[in-house]
Parts: structure tokens; C-alpha cells; sequence
């Protein structure tokens, strides 16, 4: 059995920190040890204790003054748009029709799908990210490269094949029959596998036919364990046409509820512009709205009320995600400060713990994986992120005056990016060095 123990400062949060004072939502080692034996934690704790119980020839690596926290973890994010990052455009559907959908098409070519997956992970380990929840494209091809392309490196990744049957270019529409059947077939290649979880992954209602969706129901009623991703409410213009294709719903939210997609497994990217009734209705089923900041401020889509969905009566649980190509930054640091600045817009605070436990924990419970991913809790899979808030001159310039973990977790947020990320273990295995 092969052990490793690294030592530095170690921050894992508990549950999520009602105030800035929150003590005890976070446990933090100044001087910490934290034991991985076969790639998973085997404890965590002060260095002089965890290296008292650990093997004698035990490898060990030295990550001091660093932060070792939990891998990110970006709930939302599109694989195939990595050459669409940053299009010029002025809404949703226009970035979708102009470049995106274009750009998907290129994924029929397995050999294209493949070098993008390639990139799509070095991205995610530069980042610090060891668990994501992709998009691929519409063609089984892309699946496939995704899941063999994390099946290589180890890691715990969410993805499904794109299904869509309308309103998009020929090349990537499937069928209600194709969609399920390769939906299927993904699901018996490839869940399970490894660190592998397939989601049922219906693009958005604008982009399936009430025959896709009743396929898409089927699917969530032969695999009820299984995560189910689409898009809700993100633009007004695809909010009044989605009313349009299907004027028997009540509203957008009610579109996927007919179809039983409403579900505590359920991610839905967005959510911007829900209605009382619509928020009642996500907060009932115990389904997950996940926030994009950066794709929601570059695409002009608005400004996503999480703090004020999460302190309702009826709270709707919350996800935060990169959503690239939509969003402008592999980053989940950089996520985390644009987070921060629309809940300024909205008049409200969000403090650093928060934060950072939403990146963790948080993102970890929003995908219903925090019995395995998101926490130092021993047991779980050594997914690391290793971090430096004096990584660059400007940063170590404000570090100098910096006094409090809190404020060292607001300036790697807020000027953090992948050179705060010094390392990257994915099942206790650096990763980044690698790259
Ligand atoms: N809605 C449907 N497809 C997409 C997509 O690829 N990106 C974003 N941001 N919204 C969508
Ligand atoms: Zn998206």
C-alpha cells in the first residue's frame, strides 16, 4: 500500500457558514497533516498527529505556507465549446446559432472530439478542478471521448450526451429514438466506470420536440439514480419561446416538470428569472439551480438571486459553475469573484467562507456527491487543490498587508486565477506538474 502524507495549512468545510463568524462550518489546520493511502483520505488533521499514526515509510511532500483545500468542483460546463470562449455576440440565442452550434458540429469527428477532451482536462487540472459536469455534443463520439479521457486520468466527472431534435443545424440534431438509444448506450459503456456518472441531458426545451421530451422521461424513469442536466430560464427572448413550443406548460420550469425532470438529481443551469411558483416548485422537488456567473454577465442574461433563493421558506438548493463556453473562465476562483460582484449588484453579501464552501462542499452536495468528493473527511477520494494567494506579483504585494484567513480567501478570489493553483491531486495523485 503505497501512503503519502502532505503537510500545510488545511481549510474543509463541515456545512455551509451562516456568518463570517462561523467557526464551526469549517475545520482548519494551521500546521496540518493529511494521510492518502490508496487514493483516499485516510485522515486528516495536525501534521504532528496524523504523522504519529501514519506508516514509517511514508512518502512525504511539503506544501507549506500553502492552502490544501478540496478540488473544485464546476457544476456546469460545456466540453465542446472550448474554441467558442469569448464569441462576439449580444444574447443567448445569437451566440448559440452563431457560433456555438457551428462549432458543436465539428464533434462528429471522433479523432477532433478526442484532442478537445484532451485539452478540456489539462484545462480542469491547470484550474484546480477535479470533478465537473459536462455537456458533450450532440454525437455519441463526444461522450465517449469525454468519459475515456477521464477514465485515463482518474477522475470523478458527470457528462452526458447532448439531446436535441429541433431548431439547430442538421449536424446536430438526433432523434427521439436516437437520443434515447445513445443515451443508453453511453449509460451501459460508461456509468460506473471508473469515477463515471452519465446525466440524462436534454439540451433545453427550445431544442427538443415533446416526442424527444417523453423519451426523455422514459430515461429518467429506467434510471432514477442517474443525474438528469438541461438549461432553465436564462434569457427572456428563450423564455418567451419556450412558452411558445409548449403553451400547455405553466411556465419553463413546468415544461420539465411534466416530463418528471424535476428531481433532487436535477441540474439546472441558470435560473435566473424564476417565478415564486417556479422557485416553490424547484424547491419542492429538491432540485438544484446552478448558477453561471461569468457566461451570465457576458451574455448579458442576468443577475441569478442566490442569495435570495437560499434564504426563502421554501430555499432552493444552488450550484455554482464555470459554464464555458457561455462563461469566459475555466477558473472556479474567478467564478467565485463574479459570484461575489452580482450579489453586490443585487445588494447583498456573500462572505469568503461562503464562497469557498460553495466551490467545496457546496458544488459537492448540489451534485449529490459530498459522501465521496468536496470535504477533507477521511474516507473520502484525496481530490486536492493546493493553493498560493502571493502566486503573482500584485497578489504577494496585497498579502504582505494580509491578516486573516478570510481575507486571504477573499484575495484568492478575487485575484486568483490558475497561478494561485500550485498543485492538483486527483485521487492522491499530483496532477499539475504533470502538465
Ligand atoms: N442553453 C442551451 N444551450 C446552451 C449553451 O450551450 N450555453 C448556454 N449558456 N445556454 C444554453
Ligand atoms: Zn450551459
Amino acid at each position: 500500500m503505497t501512503a503519502t502524507l502532505l503537510r500545510g495549512r488545511l481549510l474543509g468545510f463541515v456545512r455551509r457558514p451562516e456568518n463570517m463568524d462561523d467557526r464551526d462550518s469549517y475545520a482548519y489546520e494551521d500546521d496540518g497533516g493529511l494521510l492518502i493511502e490508496d487514493g483516499r483520505i485516510a485522515a486528516a488533521g495536525p501534521y504532528a498527529d496524523v504523522l504519529a499514526a501514519a506508516p514509517a515509510d511514508v512518502d512525504e511532500i511539503d506544501h507549506r505556507p500553502f492552502l490544501i483545500m478540496p478540488g473544485f468542483i464546476d457544476t456546469h460546463v460545456h466540453f465542446p465549446q472550448m474554441q467558442v470562449i469569448g464569441a462576439y455576440a449580444a444574447n443567448l440565442l445569437e451566440w448559440l446559432n452563431t457560433y456555438t452550434f457551428p462549432e458543436e458540429c465539428r464533434f462528429v469527428e471522433p479523432e477532433h472530439a478526442a484532442r478537445i477532451a484532451r485539452h478540456f482536462y489539462d484545462e480542469m487540472l491547470r484550474h484546480g478542478t477535479t470533478t465537473a459536469a459536462a455537456y458533450c455534443s450532440v454525437h455519441k463520439a463526444s461522450a465517449d471521448a469525454y468519459f475515456t479521457e477521464a477514465l485515463k486520468r482518474g477522475m470523478c466527472m458527470i457528462g452526458g450526451k447532448v439531446m436535441m431534435d429541433r431548431n439547430a443545424p442538421q449536424g446536430l440534431l438526433d432523434t427521439p429514438q436516437m437520443g434515447y438509444d445513445e443515451t443508453r448506450a453511453v449509460i451501459a459503456e460508461w456509468h460506473g466506470k471508473g469515477r463515471n456518472h452519465v446525466a440524462i441531458t436534454p439540451r433545453f426545451a427550445i431544442t427538443s420536440t415533446p416526442a424527444q421530451m417523453e423519451m426523455t422521461a422514459t430515461l429518467a424513469r429506467e434510471f432514477p439514480d442517474l443525474h438528469i442536466q438541461t438549461h432553465l430560464s436564462e434569457n427572456d427572448e428563450e423564455i418567451r419561446f419556450t412558452a411558445e413550443l409548449y403553451p400547455e406548460a405553466v411556465d419553463y420550469t413546468d415544461v420539465y416538470a411534466r416530463y418528471g425532470l424535476l428531481g433532487p438529481k436535477s441540474l439546472f443551469g441558470h435560473c435566473i428569472h424564476l417565478s415564486e411558483r417556479e422557485a416553490d416548485a424547484m424547491s419542492e422537488a429538491d432540485a438544484v439551480a446552478i448558477h453561471c456567473p461569468t457566461s451570465n454577465l457576458f451574455l448579458g442574461s442576468g443577475l441569478f438571486p442566490l442569495k435570495a433563493l437560499s434564504r426563502r421558506e421554501k430555499p432552493v438548493r444552488v450550484g455554482l459553475a464555470t459554464d464555458v463556453g457561455g462563461g469566459t473562465s475555466y477558473s472556479m476562483l474567478k467564478t467565485l469573484d463574479e459570484t461575489y460582484k452580482i450579489q453586490q449588484l443585487l445588494g447583498e453579501r456573500l462572505n469568503p467562507f461562503e464562497s469557498f464552501y460553495h466551490m467545496t462542499l457546496g458544488n459537492a452536495e448540489a451534485v449529490s456527491l459530498s459522501d465521496r468528493i468536496g470535504t477533507l473527511e477521511p474516507g473520502t477520494d484525496a481530490d486536492l487543490v493546493v493553493l498560493d494567494a502571493a502566486a503573482t506579483p500584485a497578489m504577494a504585494l496585497r498579502m504582505e498587508v494580509v491578516r486573516s484567513l478570510a481575507d486571504e480567501l477573499f484575495l484568492l478570489q478575487t485575484l486568483g486565477d490558475d497561478r494561485a493553483v500550485r498543485e492538483t491531486y486527483v485521487a492522491g495523485k499530483a496532477m499539475k506538474a504533470a502538465l
